[in-house]
């Protein structure tokens, strides 16, 4: 039999092509989607392998439940689970919603958790095994507008620093990979704006040249997202890979100049970009009838 991979969020981006690419790799893989008709795009990039739809909703108890139930009673083992499924949401902290914060945790933390914590015996089952968690380079720099997002994939990063130490005991091997841009369906069908921060009120300039700002700067560096697929089915199969994977645009670079470059200095910069981002707005308002 071959090895068993679960992973969350397959109807588009990274987890689409993680399930084909680990598909590839000879892996039998559990391809999680919210809803079955979702599974066009999941199905014709994968015809041929061992790819499986699953229904998988992560922030569903009962969802959750029948889905390791299912592969266990199908299979009778599970080798790895991918925590890929992931929401962002853009907007000043200070107009975003508590149940919109709750709604971005309730995924990219608690489901994660949850699910990770209903695999582990069988995951224990059959070491060496992996869980790789799908953070982000804003898991590791907060920028502003993306303070939610950045908080929830921070609790991520810590909580699985922490059970990476504790899983080690039985040979369970847990990774974060930290993608920068990549273009996929967060920055189109599944992009989220708060809902409160089109309402008149003191951020109305940055609020509207942000958009232009981050939208432009997504444009200039976003990458394909078939290199981050590949690193991870890379990872599925390291003996021993490290617990931080950071990819994509600057990262490494981010990461190191964060390291050695006093916090006033980022500071200094993120400021200067919020400027710009105000002068773009004040246009674009000034423009408006
Ligand atoms: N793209 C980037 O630049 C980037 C950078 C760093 C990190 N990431 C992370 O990469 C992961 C994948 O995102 P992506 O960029 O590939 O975006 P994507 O194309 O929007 O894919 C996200 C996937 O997660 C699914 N999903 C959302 N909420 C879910 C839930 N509650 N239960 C199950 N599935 C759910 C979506 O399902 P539906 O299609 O049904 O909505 C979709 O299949 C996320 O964790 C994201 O934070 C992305």
């Amino acid at each position: 039999m071959s090895r068993v991979v679960l992973i969350t969020g397959c109807r588009s981006g990274f987890g689409l092509l993680t399930a084909a690419a680990a598909g590839r790799a000879g892996w039998t893989v559990y391809a999680g989607l919210r809803a079955l008709e979702h599974g066009d795009a999941l199905r014709e990039a994968t015809a041929g392998l061992d790819v499986r739809p699953i229904v998988l909703d992560v922030t569903s108890a009962e969802q959750r439940e029948l889905a390791i139930a299912q592969i266990i009673r199908e299979t009778g083992r599970l080798d790895a689970l991918v925590n890929n499924a992931g929401q962002a949401l853009g907007g000043f902290l200070e107009l975003v919603e508590e149940d919109e914060l709750r709604a971005i945790f309730e995924t990219n933390l608690f489901g994660a958790w949850a699910l990770t914590r209903l695999a582990l015996p069988h995951l224990r089952a059959h070491t060496p095994s992996t869980v790789v968690m799908v953070s982000s380079a804003s898991g590791r720099m907060a920028i502003p507008g993306l303070g939610a997002y950045a908080a929830s994939k921070f609790a991520l990063e810590g909580l699985s620093e922490a059970w990476r130490h504790e899983l080690a005991l039985f040979g369970v091997r847990m990774v974060l990979i930290e993608p920068g841009a990549y273009r996929t369906d967060i920055f189109g069908r599944n992009r989220q704006i708060s809902r409160g921060v089109n309402a008149p009120g003191v951020y109305a300039p940055w609020v509207a040249g942000m958009d232009k700002v981050f939208a432009s700067f997504v444009d200039r560096v976003a990458r394909d997202p078939a290199e981050v697929a590949e690193v991870i089915v890379r990872v599925l199969s390291d003996p021993r890979p490290p617990l931080r994977t950071p990819i994509g645009p600057s990262t490494g670079v981010r990461a190191a100049l964060r390291a050695l470059i006093p916090e006033r200095v980022t500071e200094a910069i993120i400021g200067r970009l919020l400027r710009h981002a105000r002068e773009q707005g004040e246009r674009l308002l000034a423009q408006k009838p």
